[in-house]
């Protein structure tokens, strides 16, 4: 942990070649795309080539093409936030930077962190978070469900967005995204701990890429683990191990995982509908787990379903979950 904390340490660093003059940085201030622990997060463009970075992403193999003048994601700290959450905002930043560069991921392109209000521009994604991205498509589907619109017909000639049907197959390709995603950040060593529909973004309406790294750690290896002091975590996401003991591993993230895949069969469904957090732990150390949803295939619940291995030793890893989805792909295609 000693070593982690000093990688953190020596900000903000001058002569960084991530860092970015503000003057070439636009904030669209009414252009809020969220708000997360702290600080929100803007819809921003970057103004010439990032100064100086370039250096920096070639290194991480960032594609340096489509960095210039490009829409981009500002997340943002306010002036007057306090201490704690201004270093924790920085230790994100100092972590996206040994992340890498990859597709599936919301990847860094920048940051300002030589004066306040520090920022953290990173890939824009047109589309907002699976989860709200999900939800909407489901109301959509079910509002022509009950004008008895049958959208999965050919020969159905009622007038709708054919972009709003959500596919098992379209599903199943988020899925796998996110898998390839996820099982890249493992092998690098890194656990996300907040695996969920809610930290995943969409772009272009089909590409999924694994977002919020507020919560993510550098562990070493993939057998490691985190010990977390507690604090706000997603019981309904959380493993047993992570529950009982703040436990944090891939295999921890395979679990989030599984649940993940939930939100996306059901078209954004809460898991454990009906169920307290508090009762969480008591429901599955009674060995219950969430049943098989409407049309969720079985071959799809049975990934699933592994991901909620209690044994870590028996709980797939991410590869093997990611070769399984794509087999599964491969058949419907
Ligand atoms: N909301 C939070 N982060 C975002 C991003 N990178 N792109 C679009 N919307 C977002």
């Amino acid at each position: 942990r000693e070593s982690e904390q000093q990688r953190y340490t020596d900000f903000p660093r001058k002569n960084d070649l991530w860092e970015l003059e503000r003057r070439n940085l636009i904030i669209y201030e009414d252009g809020k795309l969220g708000s997360g622990a702290f600080g929100a997060v803007y819809k921003g463009k970057l103004i010439g080539k990032a100064n100086g970075s370039k250096d920096a992403r070639s290194t991480l193999g960032v594609n340096l093409m489509r960095v210039e003048n490009c829409e981009v994601a500002v997340k943002m700290l306010p002036e007057y936030a306090d201490e704690l959450s201004k270093s924790e905002f920085l230790r994100e930043i100092a972590l996206m930077k040994t992340l890498g560069y990859h597709e599936r991921l919301v990847n860094m392109l920048a940051c300002i962190t030589e004066s306040e209000p520090y920022c953290l521009v990173v890939e824009y994604c047109s589309d907002g978070d699976l989860l709200h991205f999900l939800r909407e498509r489901c109301k959509y589907m079910l509002k022509l469900d009950e004008q008895q619109i049958d959208y999965s017909s050919p020969e159905c000639e009622a007038e709708f967005d054919r972009e709003m049907i959500m596919t098992v197959k379209q599903l199943l390709m988020f899925a796998v995204q996110i898998s390839y995603g996820l099982e890249y950040l493992s092998q690098k060593g890194f656990v996300h701990r907040d695996v969920a529909a809610r930290n995943v973004l969409v772009h272009q309406k089909q590409y999924a890429k694994i977002g919020d790294f507020g919560l993510c750690r550098f562990i070493y290896a993939e057998s490691a683990n985190y010990k977390s002091k507690g604090g706000r975590l997603p019981i309904k996401w959380m493993s047993p191990e992570a529950i009982r003991h703040y436990e944090f591993t891939a295999k921890s993230d395979v679990w989030s995982f599984g649940i993940l895949m939930f939100e996306i069969i059901t078209l954004g469904g809460t898991p454990y509908p009906g169920i307290q957090p508090d009762d969480i732990l008591t429901y599955l150390e009674s060995g219950c787990r969430m049943q098989q949803p409407d049309n969720c295939p079985d071959d799809y619940y049975s990934v699933m379903k592994s991901c909620w291995t209690t044994s870590l030793d028996e709980r797939p890893d991410f590869s093997f979950i990611r070769q399984r989805l794509a087999q599964q792909l491969e058949r419907i295609t």
